[in-house]
């Protein structure tokens, strides 16, 4: 086979075979095939598509180009959980333990990562003495014993979609929605996922602006995760607004233990409610969605669901008194508010500039070395729909070194207030099954 041939055939409008898909992962994985014929074959890609075939087919060729995780040790349906991103998003915190508690196996592997804020390992790592340095074997132990754990992103699974995604990043290539859900999906099942449930977020701060490209992404990926015999459920939720109130490490700790105390913002606390019971109803834990909503909520009430988090925190080294004790978790040291500057009703926060805020506080990671702070972040007092009166809190910054000014112009601009009347946004818009 030559790659020109392979270029030329997708150049063309033609659909690949599953050998053809083959050679060209593997020779990318391998140095064989340079950057400049890969660059020309996404392209091509990216204008003619690829059939349901070739993209479960491609996703296949992605997660056999490294290591994948065994678990198959664990008892049980493992159900993964993903999301494509979005400010503020605490979900995997509170689902893990959550799920947890009704009896769901949750083995999450996690990662640090560049973003607003730090990954989950990072906002774990606000909890002293927490550690996701464990070995395999320990990992496994733990998820059989206390139906939770989270270990750290081994450096060895899907090497192709590390070259591809740069390349991709470079040639103006990422938008296309197979090699997008072909990414994202051989992830999750080089991960060892059985069965997944995907958070597709829309709106302004997603990378997925409108609702349909949402639908069209939320149903490849569905697609393709049947396809390879994984159960896959895709849930569209909004990201016209953070998710919560809460933006940075130790804050989203906070806002975590907050809703599993149910005492969480709505909009999180709904997200977790609906993410989990999809979740609970692919690991055969209930029949049907409303069952498993109805078995999350008492886990919550009867104080089931706080008390997995404190095992959990405790079977990794970590001190779970501040599940108790909430004021223990690292502070900033210094709060400056951002004020209104006219009454109205709050209609935009800008997700994406809130992120790029936080990030300024020191909340998230530039680059892969910078060292993030955990103990700062901002509070959001108001959402989108909230009165606010000239003068009144829209949020605060947790502060400790950062230069405050230019954050709290950045927070400002970031509302927008208007005199009408304006409606909450969705939060849910579709599930794909
Ligand atoms: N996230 C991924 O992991 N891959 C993509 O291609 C886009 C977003
Ligand atoms: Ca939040």
């Amino acid at each position: 086979m030559r790659m020109v041939d392979l270029i030329q055939k997708k150049r063309d409008g033609y659909a690949h075979t599953k050998e053809e898909i083959r050679f060209i992962i593997d020779g990318y994985t391998k140095d064989d095939i340079p950057d400049y014929q890969v660059s020309a074959w996404s392209m091509a890609v990216y204008f003619n598509d690829m059939n349901d075939d070739e993209r479960a087919w491609l996703t296949e060729a992605i997660v056999n180009s490294g290591e994948t995780i065994d678990l198959s040790a664990i008892e049980g349906v493992k159900v993964d959980k993903h999301s494509t991103g979005g400010v503020g998003d605490t979900t995997t915190l509170i689902l893990a333990p959550l799920v947890a508690s009704i009896g769901v196996p949750v083995a999450k592997m996690s990662g640090r990562g560049l973003g607003h804020t730090g990954g989950t390992i990072d906002k774990l790592e606000s909890l002293k003495g927490f550690s996701v340095e464990i070995t395999n074997d320990e990992f496994i132990n733990l998820v059989n014993t206390n139906k939770v754990a989270v270990i750290g992103q081994t450096d060895n699974l899907t090497p192709a979609d590390k070259k591809l995604y740069g390349l991709r990043d470079v040639t103006g290539t990422v938008n296309s929605i197979p090699l997008i859900a072909s990414s994202i999906m051989s992830k999750k099942l080089a991960a060892g996922a059985d069965a997944i449930v995907l958070d597709v977020k829309t709106g302004a701060g997603a990378f997925m602006k409108k609702l349909d490209q949402s639908k069209e992404l939320a149903e490849a990926m569905v697609k393709i995760g049947n396809n390879l015999g994984r159960n896959t459920t895709a849930v569209i939720s909004d990201m016209n607004q953070p998710l919560g109130f809460m933006i940075g490490n130790a804050l989203e700790v906070k806002e975590a233990i907050d809703t599993l105390k149910g005492e969480g913002p709505d909009d999180l606390t709904e997200l977790c409610y609906t993410l989990g019971s999809h979740m609970a109803v692919l690991a055969k834990k209930a029949e049907t969605i409303e069952e498993a909503r109805q078995m999350l909520k008492d886990a919550v009430e009867s104080g089931a669901a706080l008390e997995q988090f404190k095992l959990f925190i405790r079977s990794q080294g970590g001190d779970a008194e501040v599940v108790d004790h909430p004021e223990q978790l690292p502070t900033a040291k210094n709060v400056a508010e951002v004020t209104a500057d006219q009454d109205g009703f709050v209609s935009e926060i800008i997700a994406d500039e809130i992120g790029t805020a936080a990030m300024l506080l020191g909340a998230g990671r530039a680059t892969k070395d910078s060292v993030i702070d955990l103990a700062v972040g901002i509070e959001l007092h108001k959402k989108i729909g909230d009165h606010v009166q000239a003068g009144e809190v829209l949020a605060s910054l947790h502060v400790n070194d950062a230069e405050v000014e230019p954050v709290i112009q950045k927070v400002k601009a970031a509302y927008t207030l208007t005199d009408n009347e304006v409606k909450a946004p969705q939060l849910i818009y579709d599930v794909i099954r």
